[in-house]
């Protein structure tokens, strides 16, 4: 039984190809994490499929919400507030997780607080590291969001730049896909690249005019889609760990220097990483290396917390309880949610 004083969230995440509900106190402690991924399903496509994943997501919810409750050992009664990804994402996987929440708040009279997805990224950055608190600058990498963000306060952000094109994770998976590697593709460059040599081939590092922290990845991954057909019309044999990890290294010397720019300028003294590319291990490597050489603090999740969780939304969706933020039976998913837009 929980004491009366603790905040207890129940959080739900569906944007995407992860069902996941999540129970956390206090706002950093994490009760459960139950993830139910998608990803077996998507790979027989070569990426994810909308309708079947907003399918999926209606089979499982229900099943994950219960386990996560089960796990933390507490009943609806105990929870004080449902917290659930709005946007951006899916419009039809959003909605599964919207509707859940909505249907459980009104049930059990509970708050309800719709949390944008983005915010939950960084915010899983508090979960392992309890002394973490704004401000801090945060590099968000997934596979939709390419974000450099000042995190003013809890729930204030602050948009440096972001993508003109593809998303960092995009581009690893469709460079994975274009080496053969499969869906999803950075946890595969990520391996491959090990064996590889990331002075190969010098790929390009893309900078946008009048815009020192914006990214652009598109054509980095045309570079490389022209490289593997030149190998092929003079039939060179394509050395594929040299490919990903000369690729690996164009993408993570790019989100290096723009995060190390934006922290001189600004002054920061704590850098943040978060989201699905957040777990490859050169890019913390490499971040490790520059803010130790610069005496920044570097913090990152641990890889369950940078892909999709419901964690992160619980501990978003925990601070936005205690601002008083609170959202109507009228919330609805909303795919493009600006960060910073309620
Ligand atoms: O944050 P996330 O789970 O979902 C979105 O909100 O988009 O990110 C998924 C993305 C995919 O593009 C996946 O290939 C990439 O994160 N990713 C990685 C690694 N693990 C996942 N990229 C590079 N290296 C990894 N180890
Ligand atoms: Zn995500």
């Amino acid at each position: 039984m929980e004491k009366t004083e603790d905040v207890l969230i129940l959080a739900i995440e569906s944007s995407c190809d992860e069902t996941a509900a999540a129970v956390i106190k206090n706002g950093r402690e994490v009760l459960s994490n139950v993830i139910s991924s998608q990803i077996a399903l998507h790979t027989l496509y070569g990426g994810v499929v909308p309708e079947i994943a907003s399918r999926k997501h209606i089979e499982k919810i229900n099943q994950v919400i219960e386990e996560a409750l089960q796990e933390a050992g507490v009943t609806l009664e105990d929870i004080t507030a449902i917290a659930v990804t709005y946007g951006p994402g899916l419009v039809g996987a959003l909605l599964v997780g919207v509707s859940a929440a909505k249907a459980i708040s009104f049930a059990a009279n509970k708050p309800l607080i719709g949390v944008h997805h983005i915010e939950g990224h960084i915010c899983a950055n508090y979960i392992e590291n309890k002394q973490l608190e704004p401000p801090f600058a945060c590099l968000v990498v997934s596979g939709g969001h390419t974000h450099l963000v000042v995190v003013k306060d809890y729930g204030e952000y602050e948009i440096l730049g972001k993508t003109r094109d593809d998303a960092a994770g995009e581009a690893f998976d469709k460079v994975a896909r274009a080496i053969g590697l499969g869906y999803p593709g950075g946890p595969k460059i990520d391996k491959l690249s090990k064996e590889g040599n990331p002075d190969a081939i010098a790929f390009p590092r893309a900078k946008v005019a009048n815009a020192v922290y914006d990214f652009s990845f598109s054509g980095l991954k045309s570079a490389v889609l022209n490289y593997l057909n030149s190998c092929e019309m003079k039939g060179f044999e394509v050395n594929r760990a040299d490919v990903a990890a000369s690729f690996q290294k164009a993408v993570i010397d790019v989100l290096v220097e723009h995060a190390m720019e934006a922290v001189k300028e600004y002054g920061f003294t704590k850098l943040a990483i978060a989201g699905g590319v957040a777990s490859n291990s050169g890019l913390r490597e490499a971040f490790e290396k520059a803010c130790a050489k610069r005496k920044i603090e570097f913090y990152h999740p641990s890889p369950i917390f940078c892909t999709d969780n419901a964690a992160m939304i619980g501990v978003a969706g925990y601070y936005e309880y205690l601002k008083g933020s609170r959202s109507g039976y009228d919330l609805n998913a909303v795919p493009n949610l600006k960060l910073g837009e309620r």
